[in-house]
């Protein structure tokens, strides 16, 4: 029973029993968040405990919303025993958000700095890692294309989603979208019409086979898969901005011997080579544009 008495020094216990309660919850949501992490690694193989604390938090909470979920406790059997659901769990753990010649200014400097300097090879090996839905892996055929370097070019583009991996190779995006792409290609000097590269079909654009030809579309996750190919340009933008920095300089590391003496990096416009352990294996080629070169 509370007495009169002591209304004025109420306040402090209440308050800190209240802060206690928010710890209590705070602490409750970590574990689960632990056992949800271990769950998923124990079933699946997929290791998300050195992404970002953040990102997974707000990935999370997305899917809980999506699922009509109270807690992370009622994801965590529908992780270990609903057929299919972890398919859909990894479509929201992955942020897909992507677009033809995003930021375009990268593309320019890119032409200017890398793909002349790829010139001098006969046959050029390029990996985009974190490709999401392929627009980016598209605009960069383009680009090689209009360079008369694609011929000569083998491109990997991979992901952990596999749903993304499968609408990159398709190469069908909704026709709405082809105007900010087409904007975006001028940007970066497009050499030709955006519409030489796609045929319309009803709502939808299909990228044209000829691009497809030179790219091979996989899976691959960057956390426990190795490096496969030696490459010329590894192309991996917006991905580790999803990693703590212990995970960055894991794919940094792989990203550095999967590249050839003297190859290119292309990090996205939050991400950069300051502050991890590649920074001395690598020169800065344009810091803006985030484009890296191997050193010797
Ligand atoms: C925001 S998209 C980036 C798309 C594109 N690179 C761009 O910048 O427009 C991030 C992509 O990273 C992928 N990704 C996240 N973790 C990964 C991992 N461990 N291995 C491979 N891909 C991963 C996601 O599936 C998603 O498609």
């Amino acid at each position: 029973m509370v007495s009169n008495q002591a209304s004025s020094a109420e306040t402090v216990p209440v308050n800190k029993a209240r802060k206690t309660a928010k710890q209590k919850a705070e602490a409750i949501t970590a574990f689960e968040m632990t056992l949800l992490l271990q769950a998923i690694k124990f079933r699946y193989n997929y290791d998300f405990s050195n992404y970002s604390l953040g990102s997974l938090t707000r990935q999370i909470n997305n899917c809980l919303n999506k699922y009509k979920l109270k807690n992370i406790s009622e994801l965590i059997p529908k992780i270990l025993h609903e057929k299919g659901f972890f398919t859909l769990f990894l479509r929201e753990m992955s942020v897909t958000v992507t677009e033809m010649f995003r930021d375009p200014e990268v593309f320019n400097t890119l032409r200017d700095t890398v793909l002349s300097d790829l010139k001098k090879h006969a046959h050029i090996n390029i990996w985009h890692a974190g490709c999401a839905t392929g627009e980016e892996v598209y605009s960069l055929a383009i680009m090689l294309k209009e360079e008369g370097l694609l011929s000569r070019c083998q491109i990997y583009a991979t992901d952990f989603n596999n749903h993304s991996i499968d609408i990159a190779e398709q190469g069908i995006y909704k026709a709405e979208k082809i105007k900010g792409f087409t904007e975006n290609y001028q940007l970066a000097n497009g050499k030709a019409s955006f519409a030489d590269y796609y045929q319309a079909k009803h709502s939808y654009a299909k990228m044209s086979d000829s691009l497809k030809e030179h790219i091979t579309f996989a899976h691959h996750d960057l956390i426990k898969d190795s490096c496969f190919a030696k490459m010329h340009l590894i192309v991996c933008r917006n991905v580790l901005i999803y990693f703590n920095k212990n995970l960055q300089n894991h794919v940094l590391s792989l990203f550095q011997q999967s590249l050839h003496q003297g190859g290119y990096l292309l990090l996205g416009d939050k991400e950069s080579l300051e502050f991890t352990d590649q920074k001395d294996n690598f020169l800065v080629v344009a810091k803006a544009q985030r484009i890296y070169q191997r050193n010797s």
